[in-house]
C-alpha cells in the first residue's frame, strides 16, 4: 500500500487487512471459546474501537451483547487524559461477564479512570480486547486479557483510529513516518 497523508502528517503502511483481520478471528475464537453461556455484554469505547468491535462481533457464534459508551476526547497526537462522557451506560452490570473493547490501550490512563467505575457495578468478570497496545507509552499499567498487536509508540491511524477526525475508514493500520 503507498504511503499517505492527513492533514500535515505522512503514514507508512504498518498492519496489513489481512493481518488484522487474521488477528480479529482469532480473537473472537479465544472469546468463544472463554465464554460460552455465559451471554458478555461487550463494552465497546467509542469512537476509535467501532470497526474492531463490529468484525470482532461478527465473528462471536456464542450468545452475546454489545453496547457503545463514549468517554474520552482524543485531540491531536498526544493522549489528554481528559474523559469526557458523552454516550452513558445504561445497561446493569451486576453479575454479567463484561468486556471492554478498546481500540488501543497507549498510556494506559483512559482504562484507569474507567475500570473502577465499572467494578463499582461488581460485574461477575471484566476483561479487556484490545486490538493494540503501545507497551513503551504506559503510564498506567493495565491488564489486557485479548490482545491484538503490542506496537512501537509511534502515532497510528487507521481502522477506526484517527488523526484529528481523520483515516478511521482506512481497512489497513498506518505509522507516522520519521519525516512527518
Ligand atoms: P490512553 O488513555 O493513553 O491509553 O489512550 C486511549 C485512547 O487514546 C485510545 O482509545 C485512542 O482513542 C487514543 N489513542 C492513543 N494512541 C493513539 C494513536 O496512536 N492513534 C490514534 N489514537 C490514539
Amino acid at each position: 500500500m503507498p504511503p499517505i497523508k492527513l492533514h500535515d502528517k505522512h503514514f507508512e503502511i504498518y498492519l496489513s487487512e489481512a493481518e488484522i483481520q487474521q488477528k480479529v478471528k482469532e480473537i473472537a475464537d479465544k472469546i468463544n471459546n472463554d465464554y460460552q453461556d455465559l451471554n458478555p455484554l461487550f463494552i465497546s469505547i467509542l469512537n476509535g474501537s467501532f470497526m474492531f468491535a463490529a468484525d470482532l462481533f461478527k465473528h462471536l457464534t456464542i450468545d452475546s451483547e454489545i453496547c457503545f459508551i463514549k468517554l474520552a476526547s482524543y485531540k491531536g497526537m498526544k493522549s489528554s487524559g481528559h474523559i469526557i462522557t458523552a454516550i452513558g451506560l445504561d445497561q446493569d452490570l451486576y453479575n454479567r461477564n463484561v468486556i471492554i473493547i478498546e481500540d488501543i490501550v497507549d498510556t494506559g490512563k483512559t482504562l484507569d479512570v474507567f475500570l473502577p467505575k465499572l467494578h463499582h457495578q461488581q460485574p461477575a468478570s471484566l476483561k479487556i480486547a484490545a486490538l493494540l497496545h503501545k507497551p513503551e507509552a504506559t503510564e498506567k499499567q493495565i491488564t489486557i486479557d485479548y490482545l491484538g498487536f503490542s506496537i512501537p509508540n509511534k502515532f497510528v491511524v487507521g481502522y477506526g483510529l484517527d488523526y484529528d477526525g481523520l483515516g478511521r475508514n482506512l481497512k489497513e493500520i498506518y505509522q507516522l513516518t520519521d519525516e512527518a
